[in-house]
C-alpha cells in the first residue's frame, strides 16, 4: 500500500498543476469564431468597414447621425480629447455612455470598443491616481507591481466605461535623446519582455470578460525605440520642436532582422502569450519602410508566425503618412499588409468611402476585410461587449473607488520602488525626521505636473497644478518630518542658510512624442542654479532629479552629498518622502544606461563592448 503514496501525490500533484495552467492560461481570441462567424455572414459591407474605423470622439459626435450612417465600430479619446462637458469623472462616463448609447441605435446593435492612453493610470482624467511612467516602473524591476498597477488601471478606467487603454508601450528604447523614451521599461528586451507581460496580465486580467478588466495594446510595432537621430527637415505632421537640432520620433529604424527580433520584438511575443488583444503598429519605418504599411511585420510575423489572433489598430492618421498625397494608395497598402482598425480621429467618413471603393475595385479583397472584422469582433466577444445579459453602459458604482487611497497606496509603493539612489556620501541618507530645519528648493520639487510628466491630463503634459488629489514632493516631506522640523522653501535655493540640510528637486519639464525630442539633456541652468545656491549655504546637499531620462549631470553631481532619481514618478510623492527619511531602503535600479557626456548617444547595453562607458551603468543603484 506505502508504495503507491508517492505516485498518488505525484498524480494530485499533476492534475492541480495542469488545473493552475487552465486558470492562468487566457482563453483564446480565436474561441469565439463560432458566434463571430455567425454574426459576420449577417454583415453588410458598409457594417464590416464600419468596424474597421476609428473616430475621435468630439469630431464623430459634432457630425449627428455619423454613429449610425458609418456603422462606427470604434471611438477614441487621444491626448487632448476631454468631453465638451469638461474633465471629470462624471464629464466622462457621460461621454462614454453617449458613445455607447450613439452606436447602439445601428441596424445590429453592435458596441464600440473605446480606447484611450491610461498609459500610467487614467491618466487623462482629472483626479484619477498617476503612476509612474515606465521608465520607473522599469527601475522596480518588479512584475507583480506592474500587474498590480494594470488592475488598478483598469479599474479606473472602468469606472468611466472605457474598456480599451493603448498600452502597455513595449519599446524598447535605444537612445534617450527620443523624447518617448519614458514610454518604455528599458533599453534592455530582457526586462521589456517581463514587465510587459505583467503589465497586460493586470490589464486584460484573468478573464478579459471580467467587468473589471480592460483589452490591453501593446505599441507600437516594431522598433520605434530603434530610430535613428536625424537632423534632415522633418517629414510628417507633428513638427520637431522649435528649434531642434535633431529628431527620432516617427523616423527609421535602420538595423538587420536579426537585431529588430533580439531587441525589439520580445515584448510582443510575451505580451501575445499573455493574451494582449490588440496591438498598434509604429509610425516609424524599418529600413525605409513604414511599419503601418509593412506586410512582412504585420501579417508574415505577426499573424502568421507569432501566431497574434487579436487585432492590429493603427497610430493616430498614420495611414495618410504611407504615401503622403495619395491617400487612397495608403490605404490599399495598409490595409492589405494587414492594418484591422484605421485610428482616423478626423477622416473616418473618406476612410470608409475609400475603403469601400477599393473593396468593389477588388483591390482590397473581401477576405481581407473579413480577417479584419472577424478579429476585431473576437476581441468584442472576449471582452463581454456582445453580451446581451450584461448593460454596455458604465458601472457608476466603481466612481467609489476611483482615485481612492488604496489606488494611491500602491502608487506610492511604485513611487517608493522605483527611487534609485546613485550617490550618498557621508551618509547623507537618510534624513533623520528631527532635524531642526530642511530647505527644499527647486522648480520640482512642488510640482505635481513636472512629477507627472506627458500623457497628464494633456497630450503633452503640463508643469503645475494639473490634477487634483496628489502629493507634491515638498507637501511630503512637510507631512514626514517631526512637528519639531521646519520645512523652509524658495524655488532658487537661496535662504538656506542655517538649515540642517538642503533638498533640490530638479529635472525635465513636460513632454511627449515629437516635442520630447532632444539633442542636449544638460540640467537647465535655473536647475544648476538652484544646486548652486543651496550649497553656497555651506549645507549637506540633497539633488533629486525627476525627468524621464537620465540627463547630463556632470555640474551638478559634485555638488551633491547624495542623488537620486525619480523617473516622473507621478502624483505620490510620499513615496520619495518615504526613502528620504530611510522608511524604505532604497532598491530602484536603473534601467537605462546613464551617459557621462551628450557626444556618448547613443549609449546602452547593446553598444559595442569597447564604447559602453557610462556614468552608471544599467542596474546600478544604491541603497543605505
Ligand atoms: C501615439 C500613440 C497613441 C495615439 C492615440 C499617437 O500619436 O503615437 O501612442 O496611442 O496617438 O493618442
Ligand atoms: C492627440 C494625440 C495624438 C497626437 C498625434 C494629438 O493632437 O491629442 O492623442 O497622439 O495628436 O499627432
Amino acid at each position: 500500500m506505502k508504495s503507491y503514496l508517492p505516485a498518488a501525490a505525484a498524480c494530485v500533484l499533476l492534475i492541480s498543476l495542469s488545473f493552475a495552467f487552465l486558470f492562468s492560461a487566457p482563453k483564446r481570441l480565436s474561441s469565439f469564431d463560432h458566434q463571430v462567424k455567425e454574426l459576420l455572414s449577417r454583415m453588410t459591407l458598409d457594417e464590416k468597414i464600419g468596424q474597421m474605423i476609428q473616430p475621435e470622439q468630439e469630431h464623430v459626435l459634432k457630425n449627428a447621425g455619423d454613429m449610425q450612417k458609418y456603422f462606427i465600430g470604434s471611438v477614441l479619446s487621444g491626448g487632448n480629447s476631454d468631453p465638451a462637458e469638461g474633465n471629470s469623472l462624471q464629464a466622462w462616463t457621460d461621454l462614454y455612455d453617449r458613445v455607447q448609447s450613439e452606436a447602439m441605435k445601428t441596424r445590429l446593435a453592435i458596441p464600440v470598443l473605446y480606447g484611450i492612453d491610461a498609459v500610467h493610470g487614467h491618466s487623462n482624467v482629472l483626479g484619477a491616481v498617476i503612476f509612474p511612467h515606465n521608465i520607473a516602473l522599469g527601475c522596480t524591476r518588479d512584475p507583480d507591481l506592474v500587474e498590480k498597477i494594470g488592475r488598478i488601471t483598469a479599474e479606473e478606467v472602468r469606472a468611466t466605461g472605457i474598456q480599451w487603454t493603448f498600452g502597455p508601450c513595449v519599446a524598447v528604447p535605444q537612445d534617450i535623446r527620443w523624447g518617448r523614451s519614458y514610454e518604455g521599461f528599458s533599453e534592455d528586451p530582457s526586462l521589456v519582455r517581463k514587465l510587459g507581460e505583467a503589465a497586460v496580465r493586470g490589464m486584460q486580467g484573468r478573464s478579459l470578460n471580467d467587468p473589471l478588466s480592460i483589452v490591453a495594446c501593446a505599441k507600437h510595432y516594431v522598433g520605434d525605440g530603434g530610430t535613428t537621430a536625424s537632423t534632415s527637415a522633418r517629414p510628417g505632421p507633428v513638427p520637431a520642436r522649435e528649434g531642434a537640432r535633431l529628431w527620432l520620433d516617427q523616423g527609421d529604424t535602420k538595423i538587420d532582422e536579426a537585431a529588430l527580433r533580439r531587441i525589439h520584438l520580445p515584448g510582443y511575443i510575451s505580451a501575445i502569450k499573455a493574451g494582449v488583444g490588440t496591438i498598434m503598429p509604429s509610425y516609424s519605418s524599418w529600413n525605409g519602410v513604414k511599419c503601418s504599411a509593412s506586410k512582412r511585420l504585420l501579417t508574415d510575423i505577426l499573424k502568421e508566425e507569432l501566431g497574434f489572433e487579436g487585432f492590429v489598430i493603427s497610430d493616430y492618421s498614420a495611414i495618410g503618412q504611407i504615401m503622403p498625397g495619395d491617400y487612397k494608395a495608403s490605404v490599399e497598402i495598409s490595409i492589405n499588409a494587414g492594418m484591422d482598425m484605421a485610428m482616423e480621429p478626423t477622416d473616418y467618413r473618406k476612410f470608409f468611402d475609400t475603403l469601400k471603393e477599393l473593396v468593389t475595385e477588388g483591390k482590397v479583397p473581401v477576405s481581407r476585410i473579413d480577417d479584419a472584422v472577424t478579429r476585431i469582433l473576437r476581441v468584442k466577444f472576449a471582452v463581454g461587449l456582445m453580451d446581451k445579459n450584461r448593460s454596455q453602459l458604465a458601472d457608476r458604482k466603481l466612481h467609489a473607488t476611483f482615485g481612492s487611497a488604496e489606488h494611491r497606496a500602491v502608487a506610492r509603493e511604485a513611487v517608493r520602488k522605483s527611487m534609485v539612489l546613485l550617490k550618498n556620501e557621508r551618509r547623507t541618507l537618510p534624513i533623520s525626521r528631527q532635524v531642526a530645519r530642511i530647505h527644499v528648493a527647486g522648480k520640482s520639487a512642488d510640482n505635481i505636473g513636472n512629477q507627472c510628466g506627458g500623457w497628464t491630463i494633456q497630450w503633452q503634459g503640463q508643469s503645475g497644478n494639473v490634477t487634483p488629489g496628489g502629493t507634491t514632493i515638498l507637501e511630503a516631506i512637510k507631512a514626514a518630518v517631526s512637528p519639531k522640523t521646519q520645512v523652509s522653501y524658495s524655488l532658487d535655493g537661496i535662504g538656506a542658510e542655517d538649515a540642517s540640510l538642503g533638498i533640490v528637486v530638479v529635472g525635465e519639464k513636460p513632454y511627449a512624442e515629437g516635442v520630447g525630442d532632444r539633442a542636449d539633456l544638460t540640467l537647465d541652468k535655473e536647475d544648476i542654479m538652484a544646486i548652486s545656491n543651496v550649497k553656497r549655504a555651506g549645507i549637506p546637499v540633497v539633488v533629486i532629479l525627476i525627468a524621464g531620462r537620465p540627463m547630463i549631470i556632470g555640474e551638478a553631481l559634485p555638488q551633491a552629498d547624495a542623488f537620486m532619481v525619480g523617473f516622473l514618478p507621478g502624483t505620490e510623492g510620499q513615496g520619495v518622502a518615504d526613502v528620504l527619511f530611510g522608511d524604505y531602503k532604497p532598491t530602484g535600479k536603473l534601467s537605462f544606461s546613464w551617459p557621462k557626456s551628450m557626444d556618448q548617444l547613443p549609449l546602452n547595453i547593446n553598444s559595442p563592448k569597447n564604447l559602453y562607458d557610462p556614468l552608471f551603468r544599467l542596474g546600478h543603484g544604491l541603497t543605505y
